[in-house]
């Protein structure tokens, strides 16, 4: 049996996506390609599969771009697209045409938007943590389908927070996608 296809796409650093490439790439599933928005992402380094640049600033309206990004996945024929680290807002162009899930690094609902790790540092709440969501038209509103947390500690400074929450979507989101993958 061929094994399932997925496109991840990222922004910036790009290390779940070398996460998700280490831990998931020719056992369970194949990361068919990874779409950068930013031609300068550190991510495209030492990339071991497809990488594309597909950069907004070329195109005159967010619906415009998710048009040419929507081509450019549907290219591949994945089973599955993974939001890790691409901060964009999408549009119903995207969404109604795409199925994709996303990660987050708070419990959302709460701190939604591109300053969680801050957000909900800053809030002092005792229980903090990331979610992986379905993608809707809602930025970082869609069904939640995965959540892990964990309790500040008394000294807890913004390094450490990080760390915790990086820990854990270095977890989290590969084990997500297996099991989405096994259950399609
Ligand atoms: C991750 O912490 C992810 O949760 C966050 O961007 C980071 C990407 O890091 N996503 C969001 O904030 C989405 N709103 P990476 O590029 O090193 O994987």
């Amino acid at each position: 049996m061929s094994l399932k296809k997925i496109v991840v796409l990222f922004s910036g650093e790009g290390k779940n996506l070398h996460n998700i490439i280490d831990k998931l790439h020719g056992t369970v599933c194949e990361v068919s390609c990874a779409i950068t928005n930013k031609a300068d992402a550190p991510g495209l380094q030492g990339l071991p599969i497809k990488g594309e640049v597909l950069e907004h600033t070329k195109f005159s309206s967010r619906e415009e771009y998710d048009k040419e990004l929507v081509k450019l996945i549907k290219s591949y024929e994945p089973d599955l697209v993974v939001l890790a680290g691409f901060m964009r807002i999408l549009t119903p162009v995207f969404t109604k045409n795409i199925k994709s899930i996303n990660l987050h690094p708070s419990l959302l609902p709460k701190y939604k938007g591109g300053n969680a790790i801050e957000e909900s540092y800053k809030s002092g709440d005792k229980e903090c943590g990331i979610s992986v969501h379905w993608v809707s038209e809602e930025l970082d509103g869609g069904e939640v389908i995965e959540q892990q947390s964990f309790l500040r500690a008394e000294n807890e400074t913004i390094e450490s927070f990080y760390k915790k929450i990086k820990e854990l979507e270095y977890e989290l989101l590969p084990k997500t996608i297996s099991k989405i993958l096994y259950e399609l």
